[in-house]
């Protein structure tokens, strides 16, 4: 992780290699940068006059000033009156795509114009930390064309910097969250398996939080039997992760409070199971388990922050694998909350996994609300591809809530509806719900309200289906290739803004 700090202007950073100067739509200097131009003999000022540069987002003009800082960077922020979180994130992509390659690993950024609020000046330091991540466990070195060394200390120089730095304190330990994700959705299947996943888990509790695993024949004694279906054809066995934070839990001058719950599908390989998926990007059903990875990135955040509230996490692991022992289309299983489901398609997996750990979050913690996320639908992706994830609400309080704090994050939210015309689709004539509907219709929403049968009445529920989100083969605004983390800057945001004591 990098080390960013912030320190107030007037700042002469100590040796940097390079400097970065925002400058605005049209050419405008920002604040910094006036100033900057006004002690150089308008080295800036001239070089941009010299050519296209205008300041739309993310340009970049370099210059060298035969000084200490060798470097100074233009770089575009475009309409000053309209900055926010996203133009802040999609400066700072192309910024550190320049200067990476030329082995700069020490940057101050000049945010002390006016325009630059404390909320900004943080995201520029959380773009920074976010842009910096790889993923290069399994990658040989090579001698003869060792890659360029990553970027290692940002300086912001900004009036807010007293503020800023007590915050990035705490909060570098949700970058370190989104790290934790990431990690766990890039690794491959044949490394990260329902024990292996577990085993990782175990791991925050060098953090205080409390874990407890339970294996398939705890899962057995329990009637878990749609998880259980779901990994009978997997050599690995499978395995339900609880992990507990009790920051703001009940003392003995404060009354108990509800948990809120955040549970995860953890499907390690989806192959689609006898229902077997097309073998064209099969692979990148290792990310099955974002949900999964979500919530265990999020506990690490919110214990790293050591956050004032009450929080259970609860993960289902298994592998959704083809073989003699594997389930089939039309197989029935009871749930552990009774109810039987009919599985006319094996590759509709993560909600019979997930039917049993919402059932046994509810049963056991109380919780006052229950969030799940699951890359649980294709036509999720369909309908909303990357920048989106959708979600469903059976309450518009914690709905609101869910898309104010994905436009405070940029980690973008959209409801979708549900209703008993779609639940309906789910009757079967065997048993008492089927797990996918006979039609290609509202395929996310059917999904939804499949979820919702297992959901108890008046406990505030919202389903994310992150599936478009979770994994890209393109790098996002603020992601190399592969996992973006996405739902633990959100959610960490939610539990902050609405969930603490
Ligand atoms: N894991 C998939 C959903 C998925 C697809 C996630 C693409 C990420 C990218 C899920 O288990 C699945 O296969 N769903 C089926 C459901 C169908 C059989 C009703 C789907 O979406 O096709
Ligand atoms: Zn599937
Ligand atoms: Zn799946």
């Amino acid at each position: 992780m990098i080390k960013c700090q912030f320190a107030p202007p007037p700042h002469k950073p100590s040796p940097v290699a390079c400097l970065v100067l925002p400058v605005f739509k049209g050419k405008t200097l920002s604040q910094g940068a006036q100033q900057w131009d006004a002690d150089n003999n308008k080295a800036l000022s001239t070089a941009i006059a010299a050519t296209r540069f205008s300041g739309r987002t993310g340009e970049c003009l370099i210059t060298s000033t035969g000084s200490q800082p060798h470097f100074v960077f233009a770089l575009g922020f475009d309409d000053k009156a309209h900055l926010s979180i996203e133009s802040i994130h999609d400066a700072m992509k192309p910024l550190l795509a320049r200067i990476t390659p030329l082995g700069l690993t020490r940057i101050a950024i000049d945010l002390s114009d006016a325009a630059f609020s404390e909320e900004l000046a943080l995201a520029c330091a959380e773009a920074m930390a976010l842009l910096t991540y790889r993923f290069d466990t399994y990658k040989g070195k090579k001698a003869d064309e060792p890659p360029p060394p990553p970027m290692q200390d940002v300086c912001f120089i900004t009036p807010h910097a007293d503020t800023a730095t007590r915050f990035w304190q705490k909060h570098s330990g949700v970058m370190d969250g989104v790290f934790v994700t990431r990690n766990l959705v890039n690794e491959p299947p044949n490394q990260l398996y329902p024990k292996s996943f577990s085993e990782r888990i175990k791991q925050l509790e060098k953090l205080g939080v409390e874990v407890t695993l339970h294996d398939q024949n705890a899962l057995k004694k329990m009637g878990m039997h749609a998880m259980l279906g779901v990994a009978q054809g997997s050599a690995y066995p499978p395995y339900m992760a609880v992990m507990h934070w009790k920051g703001g839990a009940p003392t003995s001058s404060k009354p108990s409070t509800k948990p809120i719950a955040f549970i995860g599908k953890g499907v390690t390989f989806d192959t689609g199971g006898v229902s077997l998926k097309p073998a064209g990007g099969m692979w990148e059903m290792k990310s099955d388990m974002g949900g999964a990875g979500v919530v265990t990135g999020l506990m690490h955040a919110l214990a790293a922050r050591k956050t004032p509230a009450h929080v259970v996490g609860i993960v289902g692991l298994v592998e959704n694998a083809i073989s003699g022992t594997a389930q089939r289309p039309s197989d029935i299983v009871v749930a552990k909350s009774g109810t039987s489901i009919e599985v006319l398609n094996t590759d509709a997996e993560g909600r019979l996994v997930l039917a049993d750990v919402l059932w046994y979050a509810q049963e056991t913690y109380k919780p006052q609300c229950i969030i799940d996320l699951a890359t649980l639908t294709g036509a999720m992706v369909i309908a909303l591809g990357h920048e989106y994830a959708g979600f469903f609400s059976n309450n518009d309080a914690l709905a609101n809530q869910l898309y104010q704090s994905g436009q405070n994050t940029n980690e973008k939210v959209w409801r979708l509806p549900l209703h008993k015309a779609y639940d309906k689709m789910l009757d079967s004539k065997f048993a008492d719900v089927q797990n996918i509907t006979n039609q290609r219709s509202a395929g996310s929403i059917t999904a939804a309200q499949f979820l919702q049968r297992f959901i108890k009445k008046d406990v505030p529920w919202a389903h994310l289906d992150i599936a478009g989100v979770t994994y890209h083969e393109k790098p996002l605004a603020l992601t190399p290739y592969g996992a973006t983390g996405f739902g633990v800057r959100l959610l960490d945001r939610l539990v902050r803004d609405h969930y603490e004591s």
